[in-house]
């Protein structure tokens, strides 16, 4: 038994998933053939109180499309210094859209209205012109902190007040919704665009969505095809984001328990400086200054525990839905074995 708890994409098909994906109705998409995509991209839009979504291969490539839409050349887009759309993505937003990020320094990736007003430039040639806001909700380097529908609705008020565009990098928006309990539907109101991941915590194979106006999306599906995300009997793909939907949002809450409990374990343990609080699904955490992450990582890998270096003295930990009770039995166990003995 190997505990992978390195990231949430890591889950595998369930048996009711890959039924649903053997009995998916197919055509090819390119040609606007595929039903089964298309009911997926209209249940998402609706779930989250859009006009219409539009079923991509990867959040990045969602993410992407979404400011390729939402920006010209030149523009500026707001977000926070650990956001995935600037750390991850390699550089894709000034090599796609040509524009420049303008990066906030915020509590655990959360911007505030206030720094948004802060942050925008004059009309001065000078300056690139300041076009959109993006808020990653979850904010994955923030280590699972989210926003909540009434924080969302502030920062939509300051962007439309200020005629910004705003985009929600909803990688994990189920996991902050399901902590908050706001209501999903109010989403499509305060975003132009949203970027959301069925691979991650949702337990699907593949596949993200970006969700916007009908004429947003019309333009986002010509920039996914000049990006090569255009998708043949993708069906079988969207059968398992349905199935998605349907059966792991709601179980996202299990996750969430699981990940406290491996917060609590961890601040019992000797090696651990400090465990940053634990709002959703992921862990982090820091060792104490002598203890090398590289020397705990293998100690945790000899318990066949899996965890991610996440610079500096960091480590991530995240749960997800192949993640079982057995497994988190085997891993308070562990911990308390490596804990207890000396490591350096
Ligand atoms: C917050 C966030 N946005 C976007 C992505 C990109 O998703 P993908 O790996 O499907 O490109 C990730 C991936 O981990 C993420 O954590």
């Amino acid at each position: 038994m190997t505990v992978d708890l390195r990231s949430d994409t890591l889950t595998k098909p369930t048996k009711g998933m890959l039924e649903a994906m053997m009995q998916a109705e197919v055509g090819d998409d390119v040609f606007g053939e595929d039903p089964t995509v298309a009911r997926l991209e209209d249940k998402a839009a609706k779930m989250l109180g859009f006009e219409a979504g539009l079923f991509c291969p990867s959040g990045t490539m969602a993410n992407q499309i979404a400011i390729r839409v939402l920006t010209q050349p030149q523009d500026e887009v707001i977000c926070d210094r650990r956001s995935h759309i600037y750390l991850y993505e390699g550089g894709g937003i000034t090599y796609n859209s040509m524009i420049s990020p303008w990066l906030l320094d915020s509590d655990r990736g959360r911007i505030t209205p206030g720094q948004i007003v802060e942050s925008i430039k004059p009309d001065d040639i000078h300056y690139p012109r300041t076009a959109l806001v993006a808020l990653e909700n979850t904010v994955n380097k923030g280590g699972g902190s989210y926003y909540t529908m009434e924080q969302m609705r502030a920062i939509h008020s300051v962007c439309r007040e200020h005629n910004l565009k705003l985009h929600l990098d909803g990688a994990r928006i189920f996991n902050a919704l399901i902590e908050t309990g706001d209501d999903a539907m109010e989403i499509g109101q305060y975003f132009d665009t949203a970027s959301v991941c069925l691979s991650k915590g949702l337990g699907a194979p593949v596949g993200s969505l970006v969700l916007s106006s009908q004429e947003n999306i019309v333009k986002a599906r010509r920039i996914r095809k000049v990006f090569g995300g255009g998708m043949r009997q993708a069906g079988y793909l969207a059968a398992a984001g349905i199935y998605a939907l349907d059966h792991h949002v709601e179980r996202l809450k299990d996750d969430h328990e699981k990940a406290r409990k491996i917060g609590r374990i961890l601040m019992d343990c000797p090696h651990v400086d400090d465990v940053e609080p634990v709002d959703t699904n992921i862990v982090i955490f820091s060792l104490k200054v002598g203890i090398a992450v590289s020397g705990f990582i293998d100690a945790l890998k000899s318990h066949m525990i899996l965890a991610l270096p996440f610079g500096g003295q960091s480590v991530r930990m995240v749960t997800h839905l192949d993640i079982t009770d057995e497994m988190m039995e085997h891993f308070e166990k562990s911990l308390k074995n490596i804990c207890n003995n000396h490591l350096s």
